[in-house]
């Protein structure tokens, strides 16, 4: 059986912290549009460095250029499957793309976790986010601190904060998440699939309650 889960949420949820957490259990690939875009950057393609130009001033990549690079993605070996999806789709018209794309695969969506966190805690979160630059990995500065100062626990490689993380994005990226992303819940709702989520819980709390909430699972 094809699974897709899709990991649905405001910048700053926890999305890529659960995804992180809960892919090995489901053994389901991790693919972030996000992610994806900034290995782009990194590798300085025309893609990264298109994309570059939207995420830094909290914008959405264009739907026709996001959409063509999930589907390259989704067609690879390792998302025979499945795959757990975290910040696609983010647009109606992305959210109807993929259900044709999974057609296609022959797959469907099994669940729509929605991470719901309040508006103020997002800011605190986002701006205190360290990210690993080798993989990606997540930590904060707070909540989640890597043992050592600046470097990932996982793979010792330097932590960095995002550019878009900065106050005056965060703001602008939560105000495109408003307008363009949360009309996908009442979308995966009326399909039947959405599970909501307390995202202000602990990590740990947040990630046993999205394991005990999916189908898989149950
Ligand atoms: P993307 O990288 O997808 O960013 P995002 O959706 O804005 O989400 P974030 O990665 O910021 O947050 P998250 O929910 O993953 O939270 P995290 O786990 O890191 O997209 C970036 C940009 O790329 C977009 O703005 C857009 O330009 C472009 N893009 C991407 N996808 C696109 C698409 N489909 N279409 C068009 N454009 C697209 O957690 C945040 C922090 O909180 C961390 O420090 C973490 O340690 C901490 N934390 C997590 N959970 C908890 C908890 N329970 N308690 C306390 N702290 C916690």
């Amino acid at each position: 059986m094809t699974t897709y889960i899709i990991l649905l949420g405001p910048p700053g949820a926890g999305k890529g912290t659960q995804a992180q957490a809960i892919s090995e259990t489901l053994r389901l690939p991790h693919i972030s549009s996000g992610d994806i875009f900034r290995e782009n950057l990194k590798k300085e393609t025309e893609l990264g460095k298109l994309a570059a130009g939207f995420m830094n001033k909290g914008e959405l990549v264009p739907d026709d250029v996001t959409i063509a690079m999930i589907r390259e993605r989704l067609t690879r070996s390792d998302c025979q499957a499945g795959a757990l999806l975290d910040g696609f789709p983010r647009t109606p018209a992305q959210a109807v793309a993929l259900s044709n794309m999974l057609e296609e695969l022959g797959g469907q969506v099994a669940a729509v976790p929605y991470i719901s966190v309040p508006e103020p805690v997002l800011i605190e979160r986002l701006t205190g986010r360290w990210t690993c630059r080798q993989a990606g990995h997540i930590f904060h500065e707070k909540y989640n601190p890597s043992r050592q100062p600046g470097r990932c626990d996982f793979d010792g490689s330097e932590l960095y904060q995002r550019e878009d993380d900065k106050a005056e994005t965060v703001t602008r990226r939560i105000r495109v998440y408003l307008e363009q992303t949360k009309p996908l819940i009442d979308y995966y709702q009326q399909l039947g699939c959405l599970i909501e989520v307390d995202g202000t819980l602990p990590i740990e709390q947040v990630t046993a309650n999205l394991l005990a909430a999916l189908p898989a699972n149950e």
